[in-house]
């Protein structure tokens, strides 16, 4: 049986059901992600077999030298952006992520800032709480409806592609799409044409970032290309904070150059870009 040493609580049901099956698993004991430093000791207390290691650890030659007991090195998370991939082929561990667990939980949140976004749902209770309420007003908090809204995706991968379920068979909203490759799937169920990623931003009132975070996709939406985007659109972001420059986006969000965005992720998490929270044209939750 393996020794497994997990680097931050997980939910129960996964470590149950590694114990089950007679492993032994050791999870750190600390809130908030280890340190490096922390990590690095944690690793060289023990000849662990295999690690389960978080998103927020940075994973690379040091920290996998750190334990070169463990072959097996699970990422819990969709994205593998944190992980050497090269530095572990080197040495020939096998490295996992979650792929596929968390498609349509992403989707749904996606959707949520939209649809927030959309029907300005978080102003209208920051109208309510602050008093401000004297009666129904026609002109009141006016939004948009995501049924007539053209959707552009850039990247479809699995949430991606759940992201356009939901809004074709849901909303009936129009889809396009942006990848390196034809997705026959998405154009045959849901009608999506697929464009290059700055015809996408020029047609799209809601725009959402489905692409995983590599040296290609860094500052993609760059200021360049986020003021490519309508006036009128809005930008959501559940995938990784630094595929946008936060700070343009700050910006561009400041100046109205788009109409607002909706964000899961953020550049430098958990700080965030200054500003960003001042901002009312903006939903954000915490990753
Ligand atoms: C979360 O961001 C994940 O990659 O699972």
């Amino acid at each position: 049986m393996s020794s497994i040493f997990c680097t931050h609580r997980i939910p129960e049901t996964g470590l149950t059901l590694l114990r089950e099956k007679g492993h032994t698993v050791e999870v750190a004991e600390k809130e908030t992600p280890l340190t490096r430093d922390e990590l690095l000791q944690a690793l060289r207390a023990k000849p662990y077999d295999a690690v389960i290691t978080l998103l927020t650890d940075h994973v690379d030659g040091e920290v996998f030298d750190a334990c070169p007991t463990a072959r097996i090195w699970s990422n819990y998370a969709v994205g593998f952006n944190n992980l050497n991939i090269e530095e572990a082929k080197k040495r020939g561990l096998i490295v996992t992520n979650t792929a596929g667990t968390s498609s349509r939980a992403v989707a749904e949140h996606t959707v949520a800032l939209m649809l927030a976004l959309s029907t300005r749902l978080d102003e209208g209770d920051r109208f309510m709480r602050e008093g401000k309420f004297k009666g129904w007003d026609p002109d009141l908090l006016i939004g948009v409806d995501i049924s007539e809204s053209t959707v552009g995706l850039i990247g479809t991968g699995a949430i991606g592609h759940e992201v356009a379920n939901i809004l074709y068979k849901g909303f009936g909203a129009k889809i396009i799409y942006s990848d390196p490759v034809i997705n026959k799937s998405i154009e045959d169920e849901f009608g999506a044409r697929r464009y290059s990623v700055e015809d996408t931003l020029k047609q799209a009132d809601f725009v959402s970032l489905h692409v995983p975070l590599m040296n290609e996709t860094k500052h993609l939406l760059n200021k360049e290309r986020i003021e490519m985007m309508k006036p009128t659109a809005f930008l959501i972001n559940t995938a990784r904070g630094p595929i946008i420059d936060e700070k343009a986006l700050v910006e561009a969000l400041r100046d109205k150059k788009i109409r607002g965005a909706g964000l899961d992720v953020f550049e430098f998490e958990p700080e965030i870009t200054e500003g960003l929270l001042h901002l009312e044209n903006v939903i954000v939750t915490p990753h």
